[in-house]
């Protein structure tokens, strides 16, 4: 395995397409609500992505056949959006996109509710969400990767929640999966070492009842084994010797 580090010059492209994915995200959330397709939110997606410049990096990646992955209730990722499947008051739905900048990579994902949704539903996204941020504690320097897992695993796990094994974060650069492979569950191992100039993509996905997921026969679709809901919560991360820079994150 070999972590590659970025130089200055590729930190700022990664910067950049950052900041459009962030951008990206924030104008998504803006049309979430009933009554739209997940079809509708792909096409705005690839409208809006291409619009400043940059590559859908999903598109056509391994055969996916759309620009954002769009994952209700208990679809976990890799949900294909279509003109059939409408969002309805009380659904959770997790957006998860990737675009490409100059030729580097951006990954983000989050999940939003839909009109109003639970309390329980609301608490795993906002649990989803902070776990990310329990991980990159540990997204610096001199700290080992396992340790931005058992963060997350902790995190989630304390509050009764399944953690998704099957899938997990990964490094990011030119190419949208570079090593390291980032799991959200503790190790027995503590991982390499974290360098500045790193980028990694932490993506905890995080279910209400089972970390067990199926595979649907479309290819893409990962859903629970239970039925119950998932949360998504990514971005893409720089490694510094302080604290983490969050690139896919508009301040
Ligand atoms: N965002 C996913 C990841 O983090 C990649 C989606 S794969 C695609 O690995 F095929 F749907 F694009
Ligand atoms: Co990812």
């Amino acid at each position: 395995m070999s972590i590659s580090i970025k130089s200055q010059r590729e930190i700022e492209l990664m910067r950049e397409a950052g900041k459009i994915l962030a951008t990206v995200h924030e104008e998504l959330e803006k049309m979430i609500k009933p009554g739209i397709s997940t079809y509708d939110i792909d096409k705005k997606g690839y409208e809006l992505i291409k619009s400043f410049g940059c590559e859908p990096s999903f598109l056509d990646y391994e055969g996916y056949p759309a620009s954002i992955c769009v994952s209700v209730n208990d679809e976990v990722v890799h949900g294909i959006p279509s003109k059939n499947r409408i969002l309805k008051d009380g659904d959770i739905v997790s957006l998860d996109a990737g675009v490409i900048y100059k030729g580097y990579q951006s990954d983000a994902a989050r999940t939003w509710p839909v009109g109003e949704i639970s309390e329980e539903a609301a608490r795993l996204i906002q649990v989803t969400r902070e776990s990310f941020f329990e991980g990159i504690k540990y997204a610096k320097e001199g700290c080992h990767l396992h340790e931005i897992s058992a963060a997350i695993d902790e995190y989630c796990r304390s509050r009764g929640y399944g953690i998704v094994r099957d899938l997990v974060g990964h490094g990011i650069g030119k190419e949208l999966h570079e090593d390291p492979q980032i799991p959200n569950f503790k190790q027995l191992r503590r991982g390499p070492k974290l360098m500045a100039g790193m980028t990694l993509a932490i993506e905890p996905m995080i279910n209400q009842g089972t970390y067990k997921v199926n595979f649907l026969d479309d290819g893409w679709t990962v859903v629970t084994a239970d039925g119950k809901l998932s949360a998504h919560y990514e971005n893409t991360v720089l490694v510094t010797k302080g604290e983490p820079e969050i690139l896919s994150l508009n301040k």
